[in-house]
């Protein structure tokens, strides 16, 4: 494994060694795939599902030489015939160690879809597209999870934002989905995605296809304890420390969300000459915030009069375990609660507030920080 110049990685897995904790739920999620049970991995977005996923498949594949994982992310997929296409490019050609007789069976199986094979430059690894015409979708699915089937090879296979699927126009894929993994002896699933209730509900409605089939899981946070000491083995190899008092100022203010405490640690990582003070990490703060500028911007102007003053109200008080009292709405000078509802619902169902259970929060500190300057 290549050593980084910076072990604070904000894009991707990079292996183990800079991956953090989470060995309770990787432990979890092999027991049970191993133990024939699917998965459904939920998280505000940035938590850490993408990069567990990859943690799971990376342990499978040094200690169950056995199992063939895939991994395939269906953000940017917009119909079922995209989300077919990206499942052959994931799995067909990477069943069996591709030699020549291997792609040649894969290729007969498929014929019917006119496969075309290509090679990757620097690994040699195959990826087969199909020919997939309109109407076709369906079938080509069926032959997919077949030629998985019929390899007998035991497989696990994440498929990663999964609720894109209730965005496609076409319909049913729920129910197509679930009759075909039913008779999957071999083949067990991640269902992963972070539209919380969305996905959810999916899976917990009685009138819904995948009703009680899969194992839910919810990713926390980062433990604070074990995430300052993975933090710190890093630190002191540039012989400094980061406080728990910093520490935890720093975790607590991001709502332990991984991807942000990660991007400011990252940052610090950088100037090994200064010690890590908490007026070190406010600058950081500031830094990013400013150079996110514009993004943010265009997210303001997205809003409605009244969706920019609920963000701005919350953005100050920071975490409102209730948006619709009295208190905080003549506070803030807010309209009605009923117009407070209102939005507070619109700016949940796109992320910009979450909820937890100890109340509502802007989910990106460095918006809400620039919100707390900027907004009227
Ligand atoms: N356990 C961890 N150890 C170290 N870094 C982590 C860990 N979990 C997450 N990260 C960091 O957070 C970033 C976001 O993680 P990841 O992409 O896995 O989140 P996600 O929940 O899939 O987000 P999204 O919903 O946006 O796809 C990673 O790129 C990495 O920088
Ligand atoms: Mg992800």
């Amino acid at each position: 494994m290549m050593k980084l110049n910076n072990p604070f990685v904000t894009y991707g897995y990079k292996g183990p060694e800079y991956f953090c904790n989470r060995e309770q739920e990787t432990q979890d999620i092999i027991t049970a795939l191993n133990n024939e049970r699917n998965i459904t991995l939920v998280a505000p977005r940035r938590m850490g599902k993408t990069g567990l996923i990859h943690h799971v498949f990376n342990r499978i594949e040094h200690t169950q030489p056995e199992v063939r994982c895939f991994y395939v992310d269906i953000f940017p997929t917009k119909n079922l015939q995209q989300m077919v296409q990206a499942m052959a490019k994931a799995i067909l050609g990477k069943l069996d160690t591709p030699t020549q007789n291997a792609m040649r069976k894969v290729t007969q199986f498929f014929s019917h879809f006119r496969p075309s094979v290509t090679y990757d430059v620097i690994t040699g690894m195959p990826t087969v597209s199909l020919d997939i015409a309109p109407n076709e979708e369906r079938n080509t699915l069926k032959q997919i999870f077949d030629y998985m089937k019929q390899s007998e090879i035991r497989c696990y296979m994440a498929i990663d934002e999964f609720q894109q699927i209730l965005n496609y126009s076409d319909k049913g894929i729920e129910a197509l989905f679930r009759s075909y993994i039913q008779f999957l002896p071999n083949v067990y699933f991640i269902f992963a995605g972070s539209q919380h209730h969305v996905i959810e509900q999916m899976f917990t409605s009685a009138n819904r296809p995948f009703f009680q089939s899969t194992q839910m899981m919810h990713l926390k946070p980062l433990e604070e304890s074990k995430y300052r000491k993975f933090a710190n083995v890093f630190f002191a190899a540039q012989e400094r420390q980061i406080s728990a008092k910093a520490f935890h100022q720093l975790y607590q203010n991001m709502h332990g969300l991984t991807w942000y405490v990660h991007i400011v640690l990252n940052r610090l990582y950088q100037e090994p000459a200064k010690s890590i003070t908490k007026n070190q990490i406010t600058q950081i703060i500031n830094q990013l915030t400013e150079e996110q500028e514009p993004v943010f911007q265009n997210y303001y102007q997205t809003f409605t009069v009244n969706q920019a003053l609920v963000a701005a109200a919350i953005a100050r008080e920071g975490l409102v375990e209730k948006p619709l009292s009295n208190d905080f709405i003549t506070r803030n000078r807010l309209p009605s609660p009923s117009s407070v509802q209102a939005a507070l619902e619109k700016l949940e169902t796109n992320q910009f507030i979450t909820r937890s259970s100890q109340g509502y929060y802007v989910y990106d500190y460095f918006f809400a920080q620039w919100l707390r300057k900027n907004s009227m």
